[in-house]
């Protein structure tokens, strides 16, 4: 689909040496992986997200919770990075270009970007929930949703093992909102790509950047939390916007 890249993104964009990328789930949702905070289905929609993603939801009903994890695992590991995660490698295989996600899919690395930091933790890097030592084996994926899946169990202690993710409640993985930070206030531009900017402390970084002299220019089909405070906001959909940002950039 054709879009207008907006003047002020493209003029913005051509003048910056230095850029930062903050995704949200919206950033995936052209890939097939749901957003949070949009209508959910199977097997957990009549569940708010946000309940499942508590240390306390995961003591009352490990399994539970486990099968929603590994449900989400085998849906990412089933889909494709889309153009708009395309557009991004190709913009940072020529520019100083950061990316700092909340997403726990891999969809980034997977269309060939590095990504900065993984402020909420990644569904491919399982722990033990007791001693914490990574968890590197095979976790069998499901073909098909299950209400319930005992997780495997820790090699050295006999912990359950738990989703890498960060839940509500927890601590950020060390250091991963800092580089963040760095990022966004050493930037000229910052997107802000398919987040609804509810959840701290990453809604702030768009204020941040805002406060180190950066552009911020959001990417959203939908108005935001966030979407009056920022310089710009292009309502149009990552996998189209993205795609005709860096065209009209003219990089290949
Ligand atoms: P949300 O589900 O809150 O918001 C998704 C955003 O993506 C919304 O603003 C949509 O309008 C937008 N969107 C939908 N389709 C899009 C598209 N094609 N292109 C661009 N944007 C689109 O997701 P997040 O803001 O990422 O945290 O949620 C933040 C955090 O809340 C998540 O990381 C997760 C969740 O609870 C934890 O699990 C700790």
């Amino acid at each position: 689909m054709e879009t207008t890249v907006p003047s002020f993104v493209l003029d913005a964009a051509s003048s910056a040496k230095r850029i930062t990328v903050l995704t949200g789930a919206g950033m995936s949702a052209e890939s097939g992986v749901p957003t949070f905070r949009d209508a959910q289905t199977g097997l957990w929609e009549q569940f708010d997200s946000e309940a499942l993603a508590t240390p306390q939801a995961w003591d009352a009903d490990t399994d539970f919770v486990w099968a929603c994890y590994v449900w989400r695992m085998a849906l990412v590991r089933r889909v494709s990075p889309n153009a708009g995660h395309i557009a991004l490698a190709r913009w940072q295989a020529v520019s100083d270009l950061r990316i700092a996600t909340q997403n726990v899919d891999d969809l980034h690395e997977r269309a060939g970007s590095e990504v900065l930091t993984h402020v909420h933790g990644s569904l491919f890097a399982s722990r033990c929930s007791g001693c914490e030592a990574p968890y590197d084996a095979e976790i069998d994926l499901p073909d098909e949703p299950f209400e319930r899946i005992t997780p495997p169990v820790c090699p050295g202690c006999g912990g359950a093992v738990r989703p890498g993710v960060v839940w509500f409640g927890e601590n950020l993985p060390e250091g991963s909102f800092d580089s963040a930070v760095d990022a966004v206030t050493d930037s000229d531009l910052v997107l802000v790509v398919g987040t609804s900017g509810m959840v701290y402390p990453f809604a702030a970084l768009p204020e941040i950047a805002r406060g180190g002299g950066a552009r911020v220019v959001e990417i959203n089909p939908n108005e935001t939390a966030l979407s009056r405070s920022l310089d710009f906001s292009w309502q149009e959909g990552a996998a189209i916007a993205l795609p005709a940002l860096v065209d009209a950039l003219g990089i290949p």
